[in-house]
């Protein structure tokens, strides 16, 4: 007969926000046995970024214990052994394919069920993917996407097989531009491909990626824009041999990357809980319709306070907070108190090769450029300032120190005043420095 499992406390999902949820319930007290974490993947949860960074170094890679959560916030680092002292059950390698939200109940793929008084949906993202769309060719071997460990070994291997070959990069967000420079500096020929004027237009302004596409082309990787990957070829093992662009032009390639976003993991929810904006709709405690049913990380759309609307976020800042925000409203709510609202400050980065960026606070407004962007300049710092109705909303800054990153966290919280957009320009980081 299939299992039946009952805990208090279940996270569905084994990624960012579990783990930092798991670290919260320790910190207020658990008893053996009341929480458990049920994840697809087979390894506890870690920190996800080190997927596009130190785990594609080609010397030194990260390789997990190294970068469980919580170090990836300075925390202590969660080993498998940490849970089972803690008496808190991971249950790996199990996929959900059913929940009812009304009963807390799920199924897994197995027949196996789990019962909980308080779930927490912590199910990410998935990747989109080219056969989604029906792309020619697109099934062929070494057409890669980056999503998790698996994927992550994938690559690593495939990387291993075509040494020293040639790469396309299919896309120009954040899996784009991180893994064409990982994959130049594992010594790949890398062209990237992407339809849009410039690279990365959810957050860069033209002048913000006139430094990283310059100073990309300036590590030797070759940039095609406004035109997607219509097709692939493939040699007689099935292997990808070459990439063909909607513009016409062929591409040779031993590897393609893909990274065309991602779609929160809402769909086993569907009809059972309300959304909004292609997320779980949640309060400030991350609590969504269904009472005891909180959603955390990049599956919830929660009340945005600082610009009083709904907003989802896919970053591991807001997915570590999130996770912390719910289980100590979950607390609070059990003495009967009530936890204070989630404020948060939208916090993203990236790097790659030598240069790192940070972005705080909302970038719509009009902008203003500030240092020097030129992609020549050898450790360039220079920045962006969005500014609405008057008031700084949102900071970007190239190879800031942590006291200057410091520094524009705190401007897109206090949101001054700036009237004169020129003179912004002109003070550029001493703007900041003095808030
Ligand atoms: P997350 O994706 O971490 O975890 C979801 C978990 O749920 C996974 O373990 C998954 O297998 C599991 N799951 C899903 N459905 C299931 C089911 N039906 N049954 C069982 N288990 C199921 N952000 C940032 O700010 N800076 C950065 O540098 C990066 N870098 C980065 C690199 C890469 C390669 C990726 C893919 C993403 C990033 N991100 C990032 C984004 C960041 O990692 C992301 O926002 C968080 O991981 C979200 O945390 P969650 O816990 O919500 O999902
Ligand atoms: P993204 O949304 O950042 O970028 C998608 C890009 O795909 C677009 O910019 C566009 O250039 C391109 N695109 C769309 N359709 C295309 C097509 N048909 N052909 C070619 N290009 C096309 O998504 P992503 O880079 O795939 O990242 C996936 C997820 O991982 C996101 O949630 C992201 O936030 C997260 N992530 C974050 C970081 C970070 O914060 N540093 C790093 C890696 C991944």
């Amino acid at each position: 007969m299939a299992s039946e499992k009952h805990f208090k406390y279940l996270v569905l999902g084994g990624g960012v926000a579990a783990g930092y949820a798991a670290r919260e319930f320790a910190k207020h007290g658990l008893q053996p046995g009341e929480l458990a974490i049920i994840s697809k993947e087979s390894v506890a949860p870690y920190e996800r970024p080190a997927l596009s960074k130190g785990y594609l170094a080609p010397q030194n890679a990260a390789r997990l214990p190294g970068f469980h959560t919580c170090v990836g916030s300075g925390g202590e680092k969660l080993l498998p052994e940490w849970y089972a002292d803690k008496g808190i059950e991971l249950i790996l390698s199990t996929e959900i394919v059913k929940a009812d939200l009304a009963t807390k109940t799920l199924t897994s793929a197995d027949g196996a069920t789990f019962i909980c008084e308080i779930l927490l949906i912590a199910t990410g993202s998935s990747t989109i993917k080219l056969t989604d769309f029906g792309v020619q060719g697109a099934e062929s071997n070494n057409i890669l996407y980056l999503r998790d460990i698996e994927d992550a070994d994938k690559l690593v291997a495939a990387m291993q097989a075509k040494k020293d070959g040639k790469a396309v990069v299919v896309g120009g967000g954040y899996i784009g531009l991180e893994l064409g420079a990982a994959l130049k500096t594992n010594n790949f020929d890398v062209t990237m491909v992407y339809p849009e004027p410039w690279c990365m237009p959810r957050l860069f302004t033209a002048g913000i990626a006139h430094f990283y596409e310059g100073y990309y082309a300036s590590k030797g990787i070759n940039i095609v824009k406004g035109t997607v990957a219509s097709g692939f070829d493939a040699d007689a093992n099935g292997d990808v041999s070459k990439v063909n662009l909607k513009d016409g032009r062929v591409l040779d390639a031993d590897i393609v990357i893909v990274g065309v976003g991602g779609r929160p993991l809402t769909g086993l929810f569907k009809g059972q809980v309300e959304e909004e904006k292609g997320g779980l709709k949640t309060d400030t405690f991350f609590e969504t319709s269904v009472a005891g049913v909180y959603a955390i990380g990049d599956v919830a759309t929660f009340p945005m306070k600082l610009y009083n609307e709904p907003r989802r976020v896919e970053h591991v800042d807001h997915a570590r907070k999130s996770a912390e925000q719910a289980v100590k409203a979950i607390k609070a709510k059990e003495t009967g108190e009530t936890a204070a609202e989630y404020d948060y400050l939208p916090y993203f980065y990236s790097r790659s090769f030598e240069v790192a960026w940070q972005f705080y606070g909302d970038n719509v407004g009009e902008t203003v450029l500030f240092g020097d962007n030129d992609p020549a300049t050898e450790k360039a710092k220079f920045g962006t300032y969005w500014v609405k109705d008057g008031k700084v909303i949102g900071v970007f800054l190239e190879g800031g120190s942590a006291e200057e990153n410091q520094a524009i966290a705190k401007v897109a919280r206090a949101q001054p005043p700036a009237a004169d957009l020129e003179a912004l320009s002109k003070e550029g980081l001493d703007f900041a420095s003095k808030i």
